[in-house]
């Protein structure tokens, strides 16, 4: 079982857009993906066409024992999700008081893998935009994180402070590289450029991953309760998620080899 997840504190970058349709593509390329909606906004519950007030229970009931047969939402053969209701954040102090956290989504997942053997190649988790105890139990559940990011003026700032506060809790190792969205090259003159450009200097060339171009459909898409692939499969944003989704599949493909080695 892979488990990734998309991380920034910032807004609005683009995490929940991200989770869903790196999911999507990666169920295209015929793997079985689990969705994990660690936010209590519930936007990917929504983005999925799932209600959340209408929903059995959350992350929370997952993470407290509840079977997943009872929690899961069916999105469509090989594609399900455990969603998020505004009521996951009733629980926060209980969870960050709870004598196994941060490891109880960890473990949770693994006690899905032992009773459905293999049932899921991957599970993806969308995080809220917080470093709050919901994102501590995505990014120690997940073997590698992913960092959303818009090329605006202060993205670099907000970067560096998300890097600091990932090194300072010993996430760094698990850091799968960063990547742009809503990427348009003439948006705001050179900008782009030149925060890519800062973005090599001070990390690795090799963490800069594929971005996504500015594309209306993947906006339309999340409205309808759908993925880019499904609304529209030739458009940029469907391209660029499975440029990108080919390029994590890799990156974990990798990791594996390297694990089963040592
Ligand atoms: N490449 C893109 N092109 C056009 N619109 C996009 C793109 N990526 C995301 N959006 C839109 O931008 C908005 C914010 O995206 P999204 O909800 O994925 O961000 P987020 O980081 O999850 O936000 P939050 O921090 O509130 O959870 C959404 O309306 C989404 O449809
Ligand atoms: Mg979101």
């Amino acid at each position: 079982m892979r488990i990734i997840t998309f991380v920034n504190n910032k807004g609005g970058v683009g995490k929940t857009t991200s989770s869903q349709n790196v999911a999507a593509a990666l169920h295209s390329l015929g793997y079985s993906v689990l969705l994990i909606d660690m936010d209590s906004q519930a936007s990917l519950t929504a983005a999925c066409g799932v209600n959340s007030s209408l929903i059995s229970g959350s992350v929370v009931d997952f993470m407290g024992g509840r079977r997943f047969s009872e929690l899961a939402e069916h999105l469509t053969n090989g594609l399900y999700l455990i969603p998020a209701s505004n009521l996951m954040l009733d629980y926060q102090e209980s969870l960050r008081e709870h004598k196994e956290y941060p490891v109880l989504l960890r473990t949770a997942l693994k006690r899905l893998n032992s009773s459905h053997p293999k049932a899921f190649e991957y599970v993806v988790i969308d995080c809220p935009p917080a470093l709050n105890v919901f994102t501590a139990l995505a990014l120690t559940a997940a073997q590698r994180f992913y960092v959303p990011m818009q090329m605006e003026p202060l993205a670099f700032d907000g970067l560096v402070g998300l890097m600091e506060w990932i090194t300072t809790n010993h996430l760094f190792e698990k850091f799968g590289g960063l990547f742009a969205t809503r990427y348009h090259p003439n948006a705001s003159g050179k900008l782009p450029h030149e925060v890519m450009r800062m973005i090599q200097k001070k990390y690795s060339k090799k963490l800069i991953l594929p971005h996504i171009r500015q594309s209306l459909s993947l906006a339309r898409a999340q409205g309808m309760g759908l993925d880019v692939f499904s609304f529209d499969p030739h458009s940029n944003g469907a391209e660029d998620y499975l440029t990108l989704a080919r390029q994590i599949d890799r990156q974990m493909t990798q990791l594996e080899k390297s694990v089963s080695l040592s």
